[in-house]
């Protein structure tokens, strides 16, 4: 059985995703996606992440084009989520958004469409560089871009729709007031943010589970790194469990995610490492190795969204994590 299609998410209409995922961030060289893209493709990924403020949508959609014209894949058989970025999160400006991504990707349907960040732009700024280049979430309340989610859903644009960095407490506020429920919360996990509460607020009220970062994220810019970061792909029990399974680090990583109910997006640009992600149905992990895994949470976040919290911004860590 193919990894894609190993662990299957099952939405409300029944429509499935495949858990295992192709993360784009960061695959911005020029051709870089593209290639990535293809490869994945044939590699047998199904499912791909992307994200209007990748900067990359448009090559992604050049990759999924020439394979389903080179007949290695068809549309129905992927599954592509984008994001709606911070500075069109007023309801007008929702459709408007999706279908530029749409555009980009030359695709007449998403399978996901999510809101990126819980964090407002005014219209003309993609990142801020000062307090005043922001928008509360007073000025621009979730609940209005979610109805432009929501109208989305009812041009046929998208067939799901979802969050991403949301926190329980945005979620509870969001589900008291939805129309069309959300179906997905996309956050960083990873053992060292394992975020069980979340994950099971997410079961419980109907909601999937993205985890991204999962390996670790160590190819961010340096100006989002902070010093003497701890690295996960290093870390001693994952390295211990990976000889014991013949496997890789990253690929137990992906298995763990896997195996708990999350879906996992890992980036890689690298044929042989896009292969290896790809690879891990035969790594069974024990509940031993499990629960060892369990051990390792430390709340330690990769991301932490600073560039939304400076100095004077509506925004803080504590507001933004709501911790
Ligand atoms: P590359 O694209 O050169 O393969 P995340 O998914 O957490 O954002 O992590 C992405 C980073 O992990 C990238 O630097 C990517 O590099 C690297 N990576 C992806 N797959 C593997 C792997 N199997 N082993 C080691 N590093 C990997």
């Amino acid at each position: 059985m193919h990894q894609s299609t190993e662990f299957p998410l099952t939405f409300a209409n029944n429509d499935i995703m495949p858990a295992f995922g192709l993360g784009t961030w960061k695959a911005s060289g020029p051709g870089e996606v593209y290639n990535a893209v293809r490869e994945a493709i044939r590699i047998g990924y199904r499912h791909i992440d992307c994200a209007l403020r990748y900067e990359n949508e448009d090559e992604v959609g050049r990759a999924i084009k020439d394979a389903i014209a080179a007949g290695e894949v068809t549309r129905k058989e992927l599954w592509i989520t984008t994001k709606l970025w911070n500075n069109a999160h007023h309801r007008d400006q929702v459709v408007p958004a999706i279908k530029e991504s749409l555009n980009n990707l030359q695709l007449d349907y998403l399978d996901l469409y999510l809101i990126h960040w819980p964090v407002a732009l005014p219209s003309d700024v993609i990142f801020p560089s000062k307090a005043s280049e922001m928008l509360s979430l007073e000025e621009a309340p979730l609940i209005d871009t979610w109805r432009g989610m929501e109208d989305a859903v009812d041009e046929g644009l998208t067939r799901h729709i979802g969050v991403s960095n949301f926190s329980i407490k945005k979620l509870e506020a969001l589900l008291a007031d939805a129309r069309i429920k959300p179906e997905m919360n996309q956050v960083e996990s990873h053992p060292y943010l394992q975020q069980q509460p979340l994950f099971d607020y997410c079961r419980k009220n109907g909601l999937h589970f993205t985890a991204y970062s999962p390996l670790g994220s160590m190819d961010r810019p340096a100006r989002l790194k902070k010093e003497e970061e701890p690295i996960l792909l290093k870390n001693e029990t994952i390295g211990e469990i990976a000889e014991t399974h013949s496997a890789s680090p990253a690929q137990v990583l992906i298995r763990w995610a896997l195996q708990r109910g999350s879906a996992v997006i890992p980036k890689s640009s690298n044929p042989k490492r896009l292969q290896e992600n790809f690879d891990t149905r035969n790594i069974i992990l024990s509940p031993e190795d499990m629960y060892r895994i369990a051990q390792l949470d430390r709340n330690y976040r990769y991301i932490h969204g600073e560039f939304w919290t400076m100095e004077g911004s509506p925004y803080t860590q504590a507001t933004l994590w709501d911790e």
